[in-house]
């Protein structure tokens, strides 16, 4: 009998090979994948189903055939002396595939229907890359990847620059021993280091790029050519398993079961989960599969599923392999994080601190558990680096409690396997994709205009500004944009500003989506009704707050304008400013065009062109007069004095830094006291510090002081060059 396959399946088998195999160089060995791993399993499930119908389709070159990706040819390879196996997945996602697995178990080991349940293992499915450890004598001597299963890749300076794994190991560890475990990026470290990429690009730097996913810049990482480099990158390590280790007879360790063997290696040094769970029967993993599901979005790593194993190594033994799969685990799956879908339209948000953030209308589509509709596309420099324009096929991430942000465009997967078949012109890659292939997306329409910015907040009108060097664009509006209107209260009432005892956070929110509180002024006219009318909120709490308000109103000028959330212009800022024009009027001015100039703005201490341009900005705006107005119509006052450029001051240009404990003053007390005469009070010692001030159990700073050479003064050699009063 000869298995005839239809000329179109033939066809379809072989793109399908193609492409996979197109798609795995991108990924295991690149490690810049251009479709999400979901799409990827797709057209593997299509493959392997037409095998399985066809099995004359099933070529030695198939990726169904084998475990992962090439070595890359700049490594040494290693060949694993046991080799390094993948595990069969679960493609049931509901809680039967538990049910599954251990009916295929029960089955395999010949189990009666009333014997009791098989005790197993549950795991995590760290989403990161296989590594085997191998340990002689107690000490590491090598790191190999994965590679296809049989040679992996020697990465072991890369993998040496792991905090987490040990570097050599206790007396009782066996004199060979290969553990085996997960390399992962936790998303905390990932989502620091595309920060840090992000910005290196931004300053010029053509080479860098950020990085698709944790398990991706873990990849990337480990393949590192050079360890300096692989060093800066943040990698965490679990170990799961073993390779070759000391055989019983030779005195190596009897570990009798899977969870006893991770208990073990764990007390050698290697980080084990501890989520790991003994479960019995089906149910428990099941319910296992539950939890860890319930709580994926809280764990500070990526997982894309749980790994159940058959606790006891006999049992294990027993039941063997198929393939390149053990019998006895299988890796139960949970909803991709990452999908494709299509970009109808780009919006823009403003945040509560004004930023504009573009956001992708996206077709909806299933990712991390949720419906996704909307997500970030960052800022307008990511966007444009993308190449992202309205109606592209995007893939979305969603992982943990992050907003979904859009990743990347999807090529048109024709073009992306012609290109890696070598056609370089348009013309050879449309003659090798051809018209009509199923694999190749609609083209992206080239009348689609590029997304702008838009010149007007769309929520309050302000100016969008963008300062130089800053990535974001950035309302103007502060105080009168609605979208800012929460985070300009709070700011304004935190203790450091004009400090409004009780209105925290909780409250804020309700007068806001109450339409009590528009603008800063409103707050100072509320009433106890409409106070105590508030969800939880008793009469003596609300006559607290309006005492709270009350005693708001008499504050200084520094917290006033410190209050005011001017951009750039924090405490020290709004204290020079006090200090430099005496009074409000003296900087802005009966009328907008009397307010302080931006030179003028630029005589005052530690202000810069950028500073000065937002302070100016802030007082041209008739909306921000406007509320500065009422709030004092209000009763908010504050002592004037004269102004006192620094310039005048007696320690004006003088840097001081203090430490320890000093007799009478906190230090707080002897910052203000110092900043007060004109001096500018820092956090370390340099070359560019004048005094520091030492009291009782001073450190590391008197030290350097010592050393650099810099004057040390105690308290009252402090106080005597302060002007009397
Ligand atoms: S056991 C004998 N346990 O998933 C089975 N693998 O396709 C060998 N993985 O290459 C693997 N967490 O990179 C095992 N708790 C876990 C795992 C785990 C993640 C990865 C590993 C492996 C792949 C299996």
């Amino acid at each position: 009998m000869t298995d005839t396959v239809p000329a179109a399946v033939a066809q379809e088998a072989a793109e399908l090979r193609s492409s996979l195999n197109h798609h795995a160089h991108q990924y295991y060995v690149l490690d810049a994948p251009q479709i999400p791993d979901a799409e990827y399993d797709r057209l593997f499930r299509r493959l392997s189903e037409l095998e399985e119908a066809h099995p004359a389709l099933r070529t030695p070159d198939s990726p169904t055939q084998r475990v992962g990706g090439a070595v890359l040819p700049f490594f040494a390879k290693v060949r694993h002396r046991v080799p390094m196996l993948s595990i069969r997945t679960e493609t049931d996602i509901e809680a039967t595939g538990a049910e599954a697995f251990d009916v295929r178990v029960r089955r395999e080991l010949g189990l009666a229907a009333d014997a009791p349940p098989v005790e197993y293992v549950a795991e995590l499915k760290f989403d990161g890359l296989a590594i085997n450890l191998r340990y002689e004598d107690g000490t590491l001597v090598q790191a190999a990847t994965r590679g296809d299963g049989e040679v992996g890749e020697d990465v072991t300076q890369n993998i040496r620059t792991i905090g987490q794994i040990p570097l050599t190991l206790p007396k009782d560890a066996p004199p060979v021993l290969e553990v085996r475990g997960e390399v992962y990026m936790k998303r905390a470290d990932f989502d620091r280091l595309n920060e840090r990429q992000r910005q290196k690009i931004e300053a010029g730097q053509k080479n860098e790029k950020t990085y698709v996913n944790p398990r991706n810049a873990a990849a990337g990482a480990v393949r590192q050519l050079d360890p300096a480099i692989a060093r800066q990158r943040p990698l965490s390590f679990f170990a799961y398993g073993w390779g070759e280790v000391t055989p019983v007879e030779q005195g190596g360790p009897d570990f009798g079961t899977q969870y006893q063997a991770l208990l073990t290696l764990r007390s050698w040094g290697f980080p084990v989960s501890d989520r790991t769970q003994v479960c019995s029967g089906p149910q428990e993993l099941a319910e296992f599969h539950r939890q860890v599901g319930a709580l994926r979005d809280q764990l500070p790593f990526d997982i894309d599923g749980v790994v159940y194993k058959v606790n006891s190594l006999t049992l294990q033994r027993q039941m063997g392999f198929v393939s390149r799969e053990p019998r006895w685990a299988v890796a139960h799956k949970y909803p991709a994080q990452e999908q494709m879908t299509r970009m109808l339209g780009i919006d823009v948000q403003v945040g509560r601190t004004g930023k504009l953030t573009p956001v992708a209308r996206l077709d909806p589509v299933f990712v991390g558990g949720t419906t996704v509709s909307n997500a970030t596309l960052h800022n307008l420099f990511e966007l444009r680096r993308k190449e992202l324009r309205v109606g592209d096929m995007v893939v979305i991430r969603r992982a943990g409690d992050v907003i979904p942000e859009v990743v990347g465009r999807v090529p048109p997967a024709g073009v992306a396997v012609a290109r890696a078949e070598g056609a370089d012109s348009e013309a050879a890659i449309d003659q090798a994709v051809g018209e009509g292939d199923s694999r190749r997306l609609p083209p992206r329409d080239p009348y689609v205009p590029n997304f702008r910015m838009p010149r007007q907040c769309p929520i309050c009108g302000s100016a969008v500004v963008r300062e130089k060097g800053e990535v974001n664009h950035r309302c103007s509006g502060g105080l009168f944009c609605g979208a800012q209107r929460k985070q300009a209260i709070l700011h304004y009432a935190q203790r450091r500003a004009v400090d409004i005892e009780g209105l925290g956070e909780k409250l804020v929110d309700q007068l806001v989506d109450a339409g009590i509180v528009k603008t800063l002024p409103d707050l100072y006219r509320i009433g106890l009704t409409a106070l105590a009318a508030l969800d939880r909120m008793a009469d003596k709490s609300a006559q607290n707050v309006l005492e709270g308000l009350e005693a708001s109103k008499t504050t200084t000028l520094p917290r006033f304008l410190y209050g005011l959330g001017i951009r750039h212009v924090g405490e020290t800022t709004a204290k020079d400013l006090a200090r430099h024009f005496g009074r409000l009027d003296a900087i802005m001015g009966e009328t907008p065009e009397s307010a302080a100039t931006v030179d003028q703005l630029l005589e005052v201490n530690d202000v810069g062109p950028i500073v000065a341009e937002a302070i100016h900005t802030f007082f041209a705006q008739p909306h921000n007069r406007e509320v500065i107005e009422q709030l004092r119509a209000c009763g908010v006052h504050w002592p004037e004095g004269d102004p006192a450029p620094r310039a005048a001051l007696p320690l004006a240009g003088k840097t001081f830094v203090i430490t320890g404990t000093l007799p009478t003053l906190s230090r707080e007390d002897a910052k203000e006291r110092l900043e007060a005469a004109g001096a500018k009070v820092a956090g370390s010692v340099s070359k560019k510090t004048h005094y520091v001030v030492a009291g009782e159990a001073a450190g590391s700073k008197l030290d350097k002081a010592r050393e650099l050479g810099v004057e040390v003064l105690d308290e009252a050699g402090m106080l005597a060059l302060l002007p009397a009063g």
